[in-house]
């Protein structure tokens, strides 16, 4: 009953300090101007300090984004039309990342006053998101990413103050207003040397819109190497999965680097994505051995027969049911 009665208070000190607002400046924010109507607002805050018992901030109290939207409508509007929004239908939003504001509207918004973001380093506003968004899942590796850890924040890629035309525009391909950009753009336009992988003659048709860099990595950070979902085998083979085996006769070749033994990940200049221009040198780097499994080698009937692609005779070369030798 109390807190209705506060609540009733405020959006009446709300109304009175938006109509205050509104007369004192049109447009933009002028510091000066704002003091008249930032008082009000003080003074509806102090009233519903003890009428919010959703959550907490650094003081105890929280200031409704309504509040702030007399003076910042372009960041409220921008804000609420993002996931973020629907997470707290309450309104009690902006001090969740800018911190403490009963100082910022008591002076009217005086420079200073409030946690912005331009003067943070990359890590520090990441932290900020972290705070809620470490948990089990995606973001779960938090500050030990690669990303984090080279000072690529999470406002790198994502966007938290969209602006209408970046959220059509991203909405036109179906993706986020949260995400800066088309993924594979944003991820290519620091990372210039896969980009050149992803031209090579072979490659996975990623620029073709039939994977994304997601598919395979977390840029969010991952318990294995180059920040991949899986190590090399189990990755490739969830969607390769006639590779999958188990077979009665397994290559042992991608018992270390799975199928990165054989294959490159994002393109290659040689047929199949395979490592090497000539897939004859791929096998002779490991099947060169005189004690070993060596080559060339002269058996039966096939003595004189080896040139060539070895994968001529050798056909199941991923494992086979049937031969030791993987021949057909
Ligand atoms: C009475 C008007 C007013 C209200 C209400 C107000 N602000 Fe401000 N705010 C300003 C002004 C004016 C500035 C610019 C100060 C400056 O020049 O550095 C500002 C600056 C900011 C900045 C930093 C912007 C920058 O460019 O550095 C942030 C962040 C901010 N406000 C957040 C909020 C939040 C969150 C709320 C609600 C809790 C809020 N403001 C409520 C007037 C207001
Ligand atoms: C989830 C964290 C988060 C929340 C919640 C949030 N903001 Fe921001 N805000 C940011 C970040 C990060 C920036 C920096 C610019 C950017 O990346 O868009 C920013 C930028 C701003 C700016 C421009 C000045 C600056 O600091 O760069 C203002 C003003 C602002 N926010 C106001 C608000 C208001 C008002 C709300 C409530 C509707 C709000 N913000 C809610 C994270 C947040
Ligand atoms: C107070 C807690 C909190 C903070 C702080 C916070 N978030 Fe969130 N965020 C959420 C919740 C809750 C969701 C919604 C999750 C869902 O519905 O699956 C969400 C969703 C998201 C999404 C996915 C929504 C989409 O449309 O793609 C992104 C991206 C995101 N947050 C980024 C950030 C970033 C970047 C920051 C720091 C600037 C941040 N968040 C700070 C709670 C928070
Ligand atoms: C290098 C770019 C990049 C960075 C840095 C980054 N993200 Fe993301 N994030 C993405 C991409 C891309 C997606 C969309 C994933 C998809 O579509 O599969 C995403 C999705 C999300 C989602 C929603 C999807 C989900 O499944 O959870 C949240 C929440 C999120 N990011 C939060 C964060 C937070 C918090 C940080 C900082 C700690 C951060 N991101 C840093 C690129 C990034
Ligand atoms: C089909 C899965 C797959 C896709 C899709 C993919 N990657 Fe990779 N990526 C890998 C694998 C596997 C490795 C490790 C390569 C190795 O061990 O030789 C790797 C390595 C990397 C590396 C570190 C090594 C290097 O080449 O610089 C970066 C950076 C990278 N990927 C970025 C990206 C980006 C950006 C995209 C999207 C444009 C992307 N990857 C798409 C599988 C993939
Ligand atoms: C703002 C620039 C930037 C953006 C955007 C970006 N990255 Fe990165 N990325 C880096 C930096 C810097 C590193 C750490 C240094 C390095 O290894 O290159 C890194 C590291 C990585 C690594 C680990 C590389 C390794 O050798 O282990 C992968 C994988 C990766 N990024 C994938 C992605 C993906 C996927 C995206 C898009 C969702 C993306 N990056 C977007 C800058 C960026
Ligand atoms: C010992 C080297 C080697 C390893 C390890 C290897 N591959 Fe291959 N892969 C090849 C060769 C050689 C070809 C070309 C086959 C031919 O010439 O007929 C090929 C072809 C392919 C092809 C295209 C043709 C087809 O059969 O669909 C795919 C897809 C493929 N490999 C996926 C994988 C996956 C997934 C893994 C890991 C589970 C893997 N490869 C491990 C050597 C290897
Ligand atoms: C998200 C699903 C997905 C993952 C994960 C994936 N691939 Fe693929 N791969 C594909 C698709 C789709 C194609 C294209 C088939 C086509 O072009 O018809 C392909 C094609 C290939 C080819 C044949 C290229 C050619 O031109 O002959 C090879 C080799 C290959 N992948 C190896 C790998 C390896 C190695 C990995 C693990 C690093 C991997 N793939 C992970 C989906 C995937
Ligand atoms: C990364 C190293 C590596 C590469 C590259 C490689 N292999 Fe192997 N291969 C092995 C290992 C290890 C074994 C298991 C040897 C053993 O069990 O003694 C093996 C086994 C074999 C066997 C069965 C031999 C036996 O005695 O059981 C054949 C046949 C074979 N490889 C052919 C090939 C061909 C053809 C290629 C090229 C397409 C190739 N390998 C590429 C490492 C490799
Ligand atoms: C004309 C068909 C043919 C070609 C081409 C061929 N092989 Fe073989 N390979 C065989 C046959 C058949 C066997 C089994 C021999 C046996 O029964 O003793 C064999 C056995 C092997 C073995 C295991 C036995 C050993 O020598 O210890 C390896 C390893 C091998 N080949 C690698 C290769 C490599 C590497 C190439 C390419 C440089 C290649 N082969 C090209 C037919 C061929």
């Amino acid at each position: 009953m109390k807190t209705l009665i506060y609540y009733i208070l405020f959006s009446a000190a709300i109304v009175f300090a938006a109509n205050a607002a509104e007369q004192a400046f049109s447009s933009r924010p002028d510091p000066s101007a704002l003091a008249k109507g930032a008082h009000a607002i003080a003074a509806a805050d102090h009233v519903t300090a003890s009428a919010r018992p959703i959550m907490i901030n650094i003081q105890g109290k929280w200031v409704s984004t309504d509040t702030c939207a007399i003076c910042h409508e372009d960041q409220v509007s921008s804000f609420k039309s993002t996931t973020h929004a629907h997470m707290w239908k309450n309104g009690q939003a902006c001090e969740q990342c800018h911190g403490d504001a009963a100082h910022h509207l008591e002076t009217g918004g005086a420079p200073g006053t409030i946690q912005t973001m331009k003067n943070r380093s990359a890590n520090e506003v990441s932290a900020t998101c972290l705070n809620c968004h470490e948990k089990p899942g995606e973001q779960s590796h938090g500050k030990l990413s690669e990303h984090f850890r080279a000072g690529v924040g999470c406002t790198s890629c994502h966007e938290l103050h969209p602006t209408k035309e970046h959220k059509n525009e991203m909405m036109a391909m179906g993706k986020s207003a949260m995400l800066k950009g088309k993924q594979s753009e944003l991820c290519l336009s620091c990372h210039n040397t896969v980009d050149a992988d992803f031209n090579k003659p072979t490659h996975h048709r990623l620029k073709e819109g039939i994977l994304n860099c997601t598919s395979c990595h977390n840029p969010h950070g991952s318990d294995y190497d180059h920040q991949l979902r899986a190590d090399t085998k189990t990755l490739c083979v969830s969607c390769h999965q006639d590779k999958r085996g188990p077979f009665v006769y397994e290559h042992n070749a991608q018992a270390i680097d799975g199928c990165m033994a054989c294959h490159e990940s994002h393109g290659s200049a040689s047929r199949n994505m395979l490592k090497d221009r000539d897939p004859r040198t791929l096998c002779i780097s490991c099947h060169s051995k005189e004690t070993g499994v060596g080559v060339p080698h002269s058996r039966g009937n096939f003595s004189l027969q080896t040139s060539g692609d070895c994968t001529r005779c050798h056909a199941q070369i991923h494992g086979s049911n049937r031969s030791e030798y993987f021949i057909n």
